[in-house]
């Protein structure tokens, strides 16, 4: 199989995945680029070939899905956006986008390891880590030779971020890192955390500082894997963090600039939680379009019924707008513009259309919908994190109106 860094086969691409807009040659096209269109391309056929078949195993059995995060390394999409100098495909946040829709509609697992290893570990330590940092931790990370997560949640420190009790105590050139972090996604499976914590009391979010931490330091102690509703193979857990001594050397970014670190990355990773929704999205609508074509009540498929087709139309139109604020958000964060607003509205609206389409996708399959073997559940499940994680559709509401009254 051909893959992101062998630049091959450039067939073109809507921008817009609508196969009948496509037969009737119509297909909207925002100027792809080839490198784009490529990775899409080679994001969808290893999705196809090699996750689709085993997505419904992995969701059953809850199995860390180690060939499939290897494969995702090698194909060069577990850093996409990061420079080729750095061990990444060398491409940028829309072909990004692009690839979580693809590794998501076959296994929202898949796609939410893939997001946090390029948006939350990858991400901060490009833009804000220096050389060493990056030969260091980056470039293997980039490469997917190794795995990243992002430590910021904790048992009583969610939404409210600023509010996080893990303390970082200097000590000398070093640091002692006391503390635990919760719900952290990749956790059991990482061997670098990208870490926050408090160090300098009372001085709220200027007193927070970013680390990366080797799973290799002593009094790192990820615990077991949590039990959830779904994204069952996408392993997280709590990480105590028992006085581990770490340089200073790991410090990411200037003493106090942590929470601004945390916040500029999550900029970045709702782009990627915006994608995965709009995947898990897209294939319960594919799944209920062909549902439709072929189940037949009252003499005729239920396709040309006009209950069924009112909410397949509304699937569809929720689909496309979400995936173009996907697309601008992602553009806008490739052009360097601040996109914090642009980020949590199209994590907003992906997340709250991938829950009200695959809750019609499953009203569409009716009984055979409930039932594990037209895997409809499993989407649905899937789709319930993404308005939560990386900040809860509440939180994006306060972000976007803080922006609406500065306007
Ligand atoms: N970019 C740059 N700077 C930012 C920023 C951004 N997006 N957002 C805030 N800041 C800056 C502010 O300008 C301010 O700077 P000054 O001190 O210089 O004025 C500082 O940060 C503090 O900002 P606020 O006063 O707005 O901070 P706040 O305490 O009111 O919190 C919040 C704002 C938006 C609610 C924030 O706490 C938040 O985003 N909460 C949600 C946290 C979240 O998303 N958690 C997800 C965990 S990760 C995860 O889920 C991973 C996974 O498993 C997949």
């Amino acid at each position: 199989m051909w893959g992101v860094r062998d630049l091959a086969v450039h067939e073109r691409t809507p921008l817009l995945w609508s196969p009948s807009a496509r037969r009737r040659g119509s297909n909207m096209d925002l100027d792809l680029t080839e490198e784009q269109r490529l990775i899409q391309h080679t994001a969808r056929d290893f999705a196809t070939r090699e996750i689709d078949p085993i997505a419904a195993e992995l969701d059953k059995t809850g199995r860390w899905p180690t060939e499939i995060v290897r494969r995702l390394g090698e194909l060069g999409l577990m850093g996409v956006a990061v420079p080729s100098e750095w061990g990444g495909a060398g491409s940028d946040n829309v072909a990004y986008a692009l690839a979580m829709e693809e590794i998501s509609r076959a296994c929202a697992s898949c796609g939410v390891i893939m997001s946090v290893n390029n948006s939350l570990a990858c991400a901060p330590i490009l833009e804000n880590g220096n050389d060493a940092q990056k030969r260091e931790f980056l470039a293997p990370m980039a490469a997917g030779k190794t795995l990243g997560c992002f430590g910021l949640t904790e048992p009583m420190s969610g939404s409210d971020a600023g509010t996080m009790e893990t303390f970082a105590e200097r000590d000398g050139d070093h640091w002692i890192l006391s503390g635990s972090k919760n719900f952290i996604t990749n956790g059991p499976a990482a061997d670098v955390i990208v870490v926050f914590a408090v160090t300098r009391r009372g001085a709220g979010s200027r007193g927070t500082t970013a680390f990366i931490v080797p799973r290799t330091t002593a009094g790192y102690v990820p615990q077991p894997a949590d039990e959830k509703l779904g994204i069952h193979a996408a392993h997280s857990c709590t990480v105590f963090f028992e006085g581990c001594r770490i340089p200073d050397a790991w410090r990411l970014g200037g003493e106090g600039d942590g929470f601004k670190v945390a916040m500029k990355t999550l900029d970045g990773g709702r782009i990627g939680i915006a994608a995965q929704a709009l995947g898990i999205a897209r294939a319960a609508y594919e799944k209920a379009v062909a549902y439709a074509k072929e189940r037949k009540a009252f003499g005729e498929p239920i396709a040309n019924k006009q209950a069924i087709q009112f909410m397949l139309a509304d699937m569809a139109t929720e689909l496309d707008a979400a995936r173009l604020l996907v697309l601008r958000a992602a553009a806008m964060k490739d052009q360097g513009v601040r996109h914090t607003r642009e980020s949590a509205i199209a994590k907003l609206y992906a997340s709250e259309a991938a829950t009200r389409i695959t809750h019609k996708a499953l009203q569409i399959h009716g009984g055979y919908g409930y039932v594990r073997e037209y895997h409809v559940e499993r989407h649905y499940r899937d789709a319930r994190i993404t308005e939560i994680y990386e900040g809860t559709s509440e939180i994006m509401r306060i972000v976007i109106a803080s922006s609406v009254f500065k306007a």
